[in-house]
C-alpha cells in the first residue's frame, strides 16, 4: 500500500505548535534583539495560547504522484446504488404513479432521474436488502390497479402496493442509464420462483413467461447483468449456516438461468453470493467456507463476486445523531469508517488463499453510515439527514475501494434515496441533493479510471481520544489518460498546504472542485440546498509541482490539463 501515516507522539504535536506560535518572534532576535525579544509575561500568554487556543496555520503535506505508475482499473460499478422497498426509498423517491401531479415519466420521478442521470448510477441493487427475502415477483407483475397488496413486515409493517415492481423497475434503469442488480428471494421462496422470475425477465419472446412480460408492455428481453443470490443469509435472510446456505447457493447457482440471448458470451450475468458481515470468527468462517467451495466449483455452479456488508455505527444499535452534533461524533465516526480498510484486507486475504486469481469480486453491496432515526420519523423507514461529515465518509470509502481495485470491483452505497446515506431526499414534490450526492457526482471521472499509487505521509489530526490520518488521497487516469486526484482533509479546523510532486506526466494547469461547508454537521435542506455545494478550487501548477491548499473538513478532485 502506497500509503503511510505518520504517527507523531502529543510531547512532539505540542512541540511543533509552539514552535510555529513563537517562530515570528525568534526569527527577528540576530537582528533587533531588543526592540523584538519577548517578555516573560508575552511569552506566559502565547503559551497559554498554545495549549487552548485551536491552531489555524495551515500545514504542509507533500505528495507524490507517479503517473507511468497504474494499477488496476478502478470499477465504475463501485459507484453502485442500493434501492430497496423500505421507508420513502421506492415510493415518494422513485415512484409516484402516472397519476401524479409530481412531474413523471410513466410515474417515475423525472427530477430524480435528472439528478441521477448526472452522477451515472452503474447499477443499482433491487428490490432488497431484508426485505428482497420476503418477495415474490408475481405480486409486481400485471396491471397496476390489479396489482396484490402486501405488508413489509421488516419495515415498519406498512402496506405493499407492489405498483413499482419488475418492469417498473427496469424502466426505472433505462431511463437512469443503469444495469440491474436483482437480488432473489432464496428466505421464503423457492429456486423455481426465481428461475421463472428470471425467465420473465430474460427469455425472448416465445415462453409463455416471455409473452406475459410482453402483454404487460415489453416483448424485448431484460438485461439483467446481476444476480444476488439471497441477500445476509446469515441474519434476515434465513439465519443460514455456511453450509446450509452453500447447498441453497449451488441450487440457485444452477437454475436460476439469463435466457438473454445477448448474454450468453458478452455480459454475462454475474452471480453474487452472500458474504460476510463484519469481521470476527463468524464472518472469516462464512467467507472461508464459501471460497474453499468455490474452489472445488463443477460445471455446474459458479460465482462471480462474494458480498460484504459493513454499516458505519460505532455501536448496534445506531445511536449516533445525523445532525446536531459536534467534533467528538465526527471524529469517532471517522474512525469507524476507516475499519472498511482491514475488513476489506481480511476478507481479501481469505478470498486471495482459494482464488489467486481473483476472479470472484469482493461486492460491498451495503455500505454507508447509520445513525438514529430522525426524531418524529418511522424508525422503520431509517430516515436520517446527511450532512458534510457523510461527504468525507463516502470519499473514504471510495478512496479504500479504489486502492482494493483488484478485488473490489463493485460496491452499493444504502441506500440511494430517503433511506439512511441517501444521494436525494424528496418531500412530496421537492428535492434535495445531500453533500453524499456531491461526493458521487465529484467522483465520476474516477468511474472505469486506472488506479496511480500516490504516496504520502499523512499527518494526523487528533481530537480527544481519536487520532486520525490528516489527509487522504487518491489518483487515477481516466480513459482518455488525463491524471485526476482527490484530496480529503479530515481536520475539521485547520486547512492544509498540498505540494504534490508528479513524475511521469507534464501539466500546464489544473482545476477543480472542493466541497466544504462551514460546519462538520452542516446539511442541504429542502429551504437551504446549496449549504454543501462543490465551488471551483485555486490550484497552481509550477514545473512538476502542484500546489494548493485543502479546505478544514473538505473534499476535493482535481485534473491536469497536459
Ligand atoms: O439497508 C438496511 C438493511 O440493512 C438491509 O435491508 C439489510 O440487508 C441490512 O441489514
Amino acid at each position: 500500500m502506497a500509503l503511510n501515516f505518520l504517527h507523531q507522539s502529543k510531547p512532539a504535536l505540542a512541540r511543533s505548535f509552539l514552535n510555529r506560535l513563537l517562530a515570528p518572534a525568534f526569527e527577528c532576535l540576530p537582528r533587533r534583539r531588543s526592540f523584538c525579544a519577548p517578555s516573560a509575561r508575552v511569552i506566559t500568554v502565547l503559551l497559554a495560547a498554545a495549549l487552548t487556543v485551536p491552531v489555524l496555520a495551515a500545514q504542509t503535506i507533500e505528495l507524490s504522484v507517479d503517473a507511468s505508475k497504474t494499477g488496476a482499473r478502478i470499477d465504475r460499478n463501485i459507484f453502485g446504488q442500493f434501492a430497496e422497498h423500505l421507508g420513502h426509498g421506492i415510493y415518494d423517491g422513485i415512484w409516484v404513479g402516472p397519476d401524479s401531479s409530481i412531474p413523471n415519466t410513466r410515474g417515475i420521478r423525472n427530477d430524480v432521474v435528472a439528478a441521477l442521470k448526472a452522477i451515472k448510477v452503474p447499477n443499482v441493487r433491487w428490490p432488497g436488502g431484508c426485505f428482497a427475502d420476503e418477495y415474490h415477483w408475481r405480486n409486481g407483475v400485471g396491471p397496476l390497479s390489479q396489482r396484490v397488496v402486501t405488508l413489509n413486515p421488516n419495515w415498519g409493517g406498512v402496506i405493499e402496493p407492489n405498483t413499482f415492481g419488475s418492469n417498473q423497475f427496469m424502466d426505472f434503469l433505462d431511463q437512469i442509464g443503469a444495469d440491474a442488480y436483482i437480488s432473489a428471494n432464496i428466505g421464503s421462496g423457492t429456486p423455481r420462483e426465481a428461475a421463472e422470475w428470471l425467465e420473465y425477465l430474460t427469455a425472448p419472446q416465445s415462453t409463455t413467461l416471455a409473452k406475459e412480460r410482453a402483454a404487460d408492455g415489453h416483448p424485448a428481453p431484460y438485461k439483467v447483468r446481476y444476480l444476488g443470490i439471497g441477500n445476509e443469509s446469515w441474519d434476515c435472510g434465513g439465519n443460514m449456516t455456511p453450509d446450509y446456505y452453500l447447498s441453497q447457493l449451488k441450487i440457485y447457482s444452477h437454475f436460476v438461468r439469463n435466457f438473454n440471448p445477448s448474454q450468453q458470451d458478452k455480459e454475462q450475468m454475474l452471480k453474487i453470493a452472500v458474504g460476510p458481515g463484519g469481521s470476527e470468527p463468524r464472518w472469516t468462517e462464512w467467507t472461508e467456507a464459501i471460497m474453499k467451495a468455490y474452489q472445488q466449483h463443477t460445471w455446474s455452479w459458479d460465482i462471480n463476486g462474494l458480498s460484504l456488508h459493513s454499516y458505519t455505527v460505532v455501536k448496534w444499535p445506531p445511536s449516533y445523531k445525523s445532525e446536531g452534533f459536534g467534533e467528538t461524533e465526527y471524529s469517532q465516526i471517522l474512525k469507524a469508517t476507516l475499519d472498511m480498510e482491514s475488513l476489506i484486507s481480511k476478507h481479501s486475504a481469505i478470498m486471495d488463499k482459494y482464488d489467486p486469481q481473483k476472479k470472484v469480486a469482493l461486492v460491498v453491496d451495503e455500505w454507508g453510515g447509520w445513525y438514529a432515526p430522525l426524531p418524529g420519523s418511522n424508525p422503520g423507514f431509517l430516515v436520517q439527514q446527511n450532512s458534510l461529515r457523510d461527504a468525507v465518509l463516502a470519499a473514504l470509502n471510495l478512496n479504500i475501494f479504489a486502492r482494493h481495485a483488484d478485488r473490489v470491483r463493485m460496491a452499493n452505497i444504502a441506500q440511494m434515496i430517503n433511506v439512511l446515506q441517501a444521494m436525494i431526499m424528496t418531500d412530496k414534490e421537492k428535492m434535495v441533493l445531500t453533500p453524499t450526492y456531491y461526493v458521487f457526482k465529484m467522483y465520476v471521472p474516477f468511474q472505469d479510471a486506472t488506479f496511480v499509487p500516490v504516496t504520502f505521509n499523512a499527518g494526523r489530526y487528533t481530537h480527544a481520544e481519536v487520532t486520525l490520518p490528516r489527509i487522504d488521497a487518491i489518483a487515477a487516469r481516466d480513459t482518455t489518460g488525463k491524471l485526476w486526484l482527490e484530496l480529503t482533509n479530515l481536520d475539521p479546523n485547520q486547512s492544509t498546504e498540498i505540494q504534490v510532486n508528479l513524475r511521469g506526466i507534464s501539466a500546464k494547469s489544473v482545476v477543480g472542485e472542493t466541497l466544504t461547508a462551514p460546519k462538520v454537521d452542516s446539511v442541504n435542506s429542502f429551504e437551504t440546498p446549496n449549504t454543501v455545494v462543490p465551488k471551483p478550487v485555486a490550484a497552481r501548477v509550477q514545473g512538476n509541482m502542484v500546489s494548493l491548499k485543502l479546505d478544514p473538513k473538505s473534499v476535493t478532485v482535481i485534473s491536469l490539463e497536459q
